[in-house]
């Protein structure tokens, strides 16, 4: 087994632990979102070895990473279901992969070269590993606490995975310090797209509601921006840095961590004050005073 395979499995958690006392109700339907977008990794690995069809070594380190994805979807999936009994984790997937597509065909990455596919995979694991870091932390159930803890390390490994091959790449594509540095921010702008707010809807939503994306959006960043603390951002803000080939520990770097982290205060406080509305306006919704008291 190579070192990257090495790991953990679902059967490992020590479910017994889980105490429903401490789950927070705020958490619950964004673990059951996250859990959408994890499980979806394999379709994502269909997509990346399109992509990279004549690199063997980097259609392996695909399988092994989309496994490992999957694998996050699971044990959020498990966790969801011990602390929600009524959430379906297999049914609510199966809508969610019907309605979210991802071109698992396609001949050439959107992101115009492989170096830029793997810049926005880096800014990807940089994104997951600091939110299950600031829902792991802030969370005091203990199962949740391991999970989050498990997942954020893989997805550590898994930033590193894709900063080695693009490094590779970018040797022979000599992609241009702009076009990297658009890439990341074009990748961190997709953030507000579709991925996590469908994930929202099919995961917390009943079967006769709509998708609307606004509502979805704000559904989810208004609970998942208030876990995070500025630790978060600074070292997120690091590996950003080194994706697109700046110093990641110097008075650039901490200014740019400054601003993203008021951007995201400021974003988060839109989402709540988005979320308080659509909760006061539909009080019958679970969760409503927690997230109205919380915004
Ligand atoms: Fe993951
Ligand atoms: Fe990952």
């Amino acid at each position: 087994m190579s070192p990257r395979m090495k790991h953990w499995t679902i059967e490992q958690i020590a479910w017994n632990r889980f105490d429903p006392s401490k789950v927070e109700p705020e958490v619950v339907p964004l673990v059951k979102a996250a859990a959408m977008v994890e499980r979806n990794g394999d379709d994502y690995a269909l997509y990346l070895k399109s992509v990279f069809r004549d690199d063997p070594d980097f259609a392996r380190a695909a399988d092994n990473w989309a496994v490992e994805e999957v694998r996050h979807g699971d044990a959020l999936g498990r966790w969801a279901s011990l602390a929600d009994p009524a959430f379906d984790y297999v049914a609510c997937f199966a809508r969610y992969r019907a309605g979210y597509r991802i071109d698992v065909k396609a001949d050439a990455s959107r992101r115009g070269s492989r170096t830029g596919e793997l810049i926005a995979r880096c800014i990807v694991e940089t994104g997951t590993s600091s939110y299950y870091t600031a829902l792991g932390e802030a969370s005091e159930e203990p199962v949740l606490r391991e999970v989050c803890r498990l997942i954020a390390a893989d997805e550590y490994r898994h930033f590193k995975l894709f900063y080695d091959h693009m490094k590779r790449y970018l040797e022979r594509e000599k992609l241009s310090f702009p076009r990297r540095l658009r890439v990341a921010l074009g990748r961190v702008g997709e953030t507000e797209d579709d991925e996590l707010a469908f994930a929202f809807h099919c995961s917390n939503d009943g079967p006769g509601v709509a998708y609307e994306h606004d509502r979805c959006l704000a559904g989810y960043m208004g609970r998942a921006m208030g876990f995070y603390r500025f630790r978060h951002i600074e070292r997120g803000m690091g590996m950003i840095f080194k994706a697109v080939g700046l110093e990641p520990r110097g008075r650039i770097a901490d200014v740019a961590a400054k601003g993203a982290w008021r951007l995201l205060c400021w974003r988060r406080d839109k989402y709540r004050a988005a979320l308080a509305r659509e909760l006061a306006a539909n009080s019958n919704q679970p969760g409503a005073e927690a997230a109205a008291r919380a915004a």
